[in-house]
This record gives structure tokens, sequence and C-alpha cells, in this order.
């Protein structure tokens, strides 16, 4: 057998990251940790532990081994639109819920950032499907001010506002094979900006790409960018329609790493 990280697939990965925040070993000692005090509390209840895909797979495959108990396993799938909105919005992508009720359910995801997954999840299972109790457990918790009020009980490492990726985490729905958690280098984060009409004229292009200079900016920093690079197109400064993974953004929405932002010129006639 190979020895981790040195596979080509994923060296090219690792050469993409800025720095290495926990290696496989660390992540596994702290799960086998976050496994006994599970085991501990929960010794002698009837436990679910419902993970959240895609992230919370790999999570959750290690740390059920760490859960010395009786429990069942179940998954649910979500999508969040976060950027665009600033309510946020939480789909679920299947009709069935878990079967939860007379169970005390542990709740798991990779990460905990501004909580919307979480706490839209954590409702609707208290909602609708009669558990006992339901507990979050995350791999990691950012350090940021909460979207909404919820926390974890149990915390595998706490990081900064950084985006990470790895150990389940992805950008653009790489990076999960990963087997430790990185900072992406800034040159692979990126938006995507796609001009419509005759800004392609005034461009000269119909797509780029342009790397953020920190983890997010608002339209009209991005526009101001936009601008400097390309001056003609600064003429049409408020009347431009901006779009924001295809729904119309205002000029203080923020954009994130992945995003794809079409610019549109005013709609003509009527
Ligand atoms: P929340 O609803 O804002 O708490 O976000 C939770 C979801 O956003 C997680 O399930 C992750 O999929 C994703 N996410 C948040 N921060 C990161 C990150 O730094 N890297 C990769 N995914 C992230
Ligand atoms: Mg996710």
């Amino acid at each position: 057998m190979e020895n981790s990280g040195s596979n080509p697939l994923e060296k090219r990965l690792q050469e993409r990251l800025e720095k290495i925040l926990f290696t496989r070993e660390e992540i596994c000692s702290r799960i086998a940790d976050m496994g006994e005090a599970i085991t501990n509390e929960y010794s002698g209840q009837p436990l679910t532990v419902v993970t959240i895909l895609q992230g919370g797979a790999l999570f959750m495959a290690d740390l059920i081994r760490e859960i010395h108990l009786p429990l069942k396993a179940d998954s649910v799938s979500v999508e969040s639109y976060d950027g665009t909105e600033s309510t946020g919005n939480v789909t679920f992508l299947q009709n069935r819920m878990p079967k939860l009720d007379g169970r005390h359910v542990i709740l798991l995801d990779d990460i905990l950032d501004t909580g919307r997954t979480l706490s839209a999840i954590r409702r609707r299972f208290l909602t609708e499907c009669s558990p006992l109790s339901v507990k979050i457990a995350v791999l990691l918790s950012k350090q940021i001010e909460r979207a909404e009020s919820v926390e974890a009980d149990y915390v595998g490492f706490e990081v900064g506002n950084e985006f990470v990726v790895g150990y389940g985490l992805d950008y653009n729905g790489e990076y999960r094979n990963l087997p430790l958690i990185g900072v992406l280098k800034p040159e692979f984060i990126t938006v995507r900006i796609l001009f419509f009409s005759l800004l392609r004229d005034i461009t000269g292009q119909e797509e780029m790409e342009i790397q953020l200079p920190e983890q997010t900016l608002s339209i009209s920093q991005l526009l101001d960018n936009l601008f400097t690079r390309y001056e003609g197109l600064k003429e049409w400064d408020q009347k431009l329609l901006v779009a924001v993974n295809c729904e119309y953004a205002s000029r203080n929405e923020i954009v994130q790493s992945g995003d794809e932002v079409a610019i549109m010129p005013p709609v003509q006639g009527g």
C-alpha cells in the first residue's frame, strides 16, 4: 500500500494548500476523544447518529467507529444557498426524513459556519420527527458570529474565519478526499464572471475568473475591480444588472469563492 500523501493526486491537491491545519493523525486522535465522550454520555440510551451529506460523510464514518455503543446511522442531504440572500435558505433534497421518534439524536456536520444548515435541520427534526433530544457534533467550528443561534455540543477543532478544505470539506466539489484539513492558496479561490450582450464587446471576452483579494467581497467592490480593468464598463456603472448564481443581486451583496457572477447591460426597449 502506498503511503498517504505520496500518491500523485493527493500530492497535486496538497500543493494547492497554503497551510495544513490538521493532519490525518490529529484528526483521528481528536475524533477518538469525541467518540469516547459520546460513548460515556449515551450509554444505555437509544442513539441515532445523522450526518449531513456530502461534507459530513467522512466524519460520520470515522466517528461512529469510535462510539462503542449500539446505534443507528442515517443521513440527510441539503443544499444551502448563501451569499445571495441575507436570510439564507436551506432546501432538503429528499422527501423522506429519518425515523427518529423515541431516539436520542446526534446530528453531524463537517463544519459549523453561519449555523444556518444545522439550525434548519435541527428545527425540522424537532418539529417533524419527535426525537427524545437532538445534539450537534461538528469536526470544525468557525470562530465567527453566527447568523442563527446554534452551537455544537461536540467540537473537534476551532478554526478562524478562513476557507478550509479536505476531510469531507470541498471547494467547488473538490478536495473532499484529502485526508487532512488545510487552507487553499488564494490563487485557487476565484469567482467566475460572465459577461452578456454588448459587455462582451467592451471587455473582449465572454467570461473570466478573478481571484478574491479577501475571502469575500461585495458586488460593488467586484465592479470597481472590473472598472479598473475595463474602462468602458464604468459608464454603465449603476445601470448594470448583476446576478450571483442565477439570482439578481444588489450592490451590497457578498460574493464568495466558487460563485458565478453574471453581468448584463440594462434591459433595452420595452
Ligand atoms: P453554515 O450553514 O453557514 O453553518 O454552513 C455549513 C456548510 O457550509 C457546511 O456544511 C459546509 O458544507 C459549508 N462550509 C462552510 N465553511 C466552509 C469552509 O471553510 N470550507 C468548505 N465548506 C464550508
Ligand atoms: Mg457541505
